[in-house]
């Protein structure tokens, strides 16, 4: 399965993009997690050491070409990964997009097409591929992340993430996407719960998880240390089992008749 993680800025796609990276390892399940993020800090949220991480360079955009019906990788992916990935804990493959070396460097045009490429040919039936995208709409309205299988969009219970949920479910909407998802994190009470399931009653959307807010898991940012490794995180690694849990069945039905055609 491949899932990409989108939302607003600092909504909690890495935290918990390394969270079902690291859980899906651990069921034993080969996993890839793809930092399409250009300003990349998948690797430290996974557990990879800083200077390990500084080894992560991107996959060479020489070596997608393009062709008709869009990129291509033109060596086998399975040779990519030997070649690109970088060994986190638990037996994740992560693989970097890049990031920016220099101003004025130019548009970003090769890096989404080295990402687009990677996704199509990761697509495998055992394999559990996770993408933490950047904030930006972009891996959306590029059609970067088409070949995806469900898109995860990430809401914090206040309005302008919520807008900003909505916004990138239309743009997945107009893509091959079979799934959304959306997973409320940061949850402090039940007044936070209710504006999130209120606002997916509203709009059709499947919600997957309730995540909490805990300071724990600042914690363990501020000490470098991945959540599923920080103890007193563990409701929130319960939650994100929980969302694995449920990304793996049918996405249950909330408003059939106002559903996208793209929410299964
Ligand atoms: N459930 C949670 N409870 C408390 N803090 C959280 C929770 N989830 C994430 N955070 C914190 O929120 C901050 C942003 O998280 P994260 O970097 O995962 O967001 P992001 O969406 O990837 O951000 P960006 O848009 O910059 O890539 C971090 O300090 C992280 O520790
Ligand atoms: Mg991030």
């Amino acid at each position: 399965m491949r899932l990409a993680v989108a939302g607003k800025g600092g909504a909690g796609k890495t935290t918990i993009s390394a969270t079902l990276a690291r859980l899906a390892a651990r069921s034993g399940r080969p996993v890839v997690a793809l930092d399409a993020d250009a300003n990349p800090n998948l690797s430290v949220a996974l557990g990879v050491a800083p200077e390990a991480a500084a080894r992560l360079g991107p996959v060479p955009p020489s070596l997608v070409s393009r062709r008709i019906g869009g990129a291509g990788l033109t060596k086998p992916i399975d040779e990519v990964l030997d070649h690109y990935s970088l060994a986190a804990p638990d037996g994740v493959r992560l693989l970097g997009m890049g990031a920016p070396a220099h101003a004025d460097e130019g548009c970003l045009c090769p890096a989404h097409a080295v990402v687009s490429s990677v996704l199509e040919d990761l697509g495998s039936a055992d394999r559990f591929v996770v993408v933490d995208m950047e904030a930006s709409p972009e891996h959306l309205s590029r059609g970067t992340v088409r070949h995806v299988d469900v898109v995860c969009l990430i809401a914090e219970p206040y309005y302008r993430s919520l807008e900003t949920v909505r916004r990138m479910a239309a743009l997945v909407a107009e893509l091959p996407v079979p799934r959304v998802a959306v997973v409320a994190n940061k949850v402090r009470s039940a007044q936070d719960e209710m504006a999130i399931t209120e606002f997916c009653d509203r709009h059709g959307f499947a919600l997957a998880a309730i995540v909490p807010w805990s300071d724990e898991v600042v914690a363990a940012d501020r000490a470098r240390v991945p959540v599923v490794e920080w103890p007193p995180a563990h409701a929130v690694v319960a939650a994100v089992t929980a969302l694995a849990d449920e990304l793996d069945t049918p996405l249950r039905s909330v408003n059939p008749a106002e559903r996208p055609r793209n929410m299964a």
